[in-house]
């Protein structure tokens, strides 16, 4: 059975017509807008960069994942700006190297999304959004000093993908709020949801908190 045997029988089997959409056929703005609101829910990288001048740097990303835990890595996605500029961030860790990720609490909510703005490069969001900021241990970038979870990072990996740039990073030190590190049932250190609250991005102005959390395992 070919594939448009297989749709024109879906009706009678009780499934919808699928819709099928092709990116090449979606406008640039078309493109966000559905991709945005697919992949969901999105943790935030509240991402910290300095400047080769020295001007601190802080904007959040949520196109963002971990992708190893040995050694510990993580990748955040930088697209490119208006009239296909860098952004700031992009720029700062091409150019050091160096940067922090902090998660967002559901209580920076505003300072976030604040500092989300498009900032010029010589302003810096932590006094522009006064954000008290401290330096990091590891690498030459700035943390939020209220964010209750860091990775300090180095760029082991970039890749341009025309629109978007890629960074992988290496995670070279964390910090905690101690109130946000609990030990589990196995004696192992691990994040309290409930202390760290974090938000996620959905499609639009749209967030998130945790919500219900049901544990499954698979049965052998
Ligand atoms: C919650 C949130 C998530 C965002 N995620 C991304 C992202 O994944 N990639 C991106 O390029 N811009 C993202 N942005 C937009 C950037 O934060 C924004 O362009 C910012 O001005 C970049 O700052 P910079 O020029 O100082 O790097 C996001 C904005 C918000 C509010």
């Amino acid at each position: 059975m070919n594939i448009h045997n297989m749709l024109t029988l879906y009706p009678a089997m009780g499934y919808c017509v699928p819709m099928v959409i092709n990116p090449p056929e979606l406008g640039a703005l078309e493109a966000y807008k559905l991709a945005t609101s697919l992949i969901v829910p999105r943790p935030i990288a509240w991402v910290g960069s300095r400047s080769k001048s020295g001007v601190d740097n802080l904007a959040p990303f949520s196109f963002f994942m971990g992708v190893s835990t040995q050694p510990p890595s993580i990748a955040i996605s930088v697209a490119r700006g208006r009239g296909g500029a860098l952004k700031d961030t992009a720029v700062n860790i091409l150019a050091t190297g160096h940067f922090t990720v902090s998660l967002v609490s559901f209580s920076h909510l505003d300072a976030m999304v604040s500092s989300s703005l498009p900032w010029p490069p010589d302003v810096s969001e932590f006094e522009a959004v006064e954000i008290p900021a401290v330096a990091a241990d590891t690498v030459l970038a700035p943390r939020p000093a209220e964010a209750l979870a860091t990775m300090e990072c180095r760029l082991v990996h970039q890749h341009d993908m025309g629109s978007t740039h890629l960074l992988v990073g290496e995670v070279s030190r964390y910090h905690f709020d101690p109130a946000v590190i609990r030990i589990d049932e196995k004696g192992h250190r691990v994040v309290d949801l409930g202390v760290l609250d974090p938000i996620a991005r959905l499609g639009g102005a749209d967030y998130c908190r945790i919500g219900e959390v049901f544990s499954a395992k698979a049965q052998k």
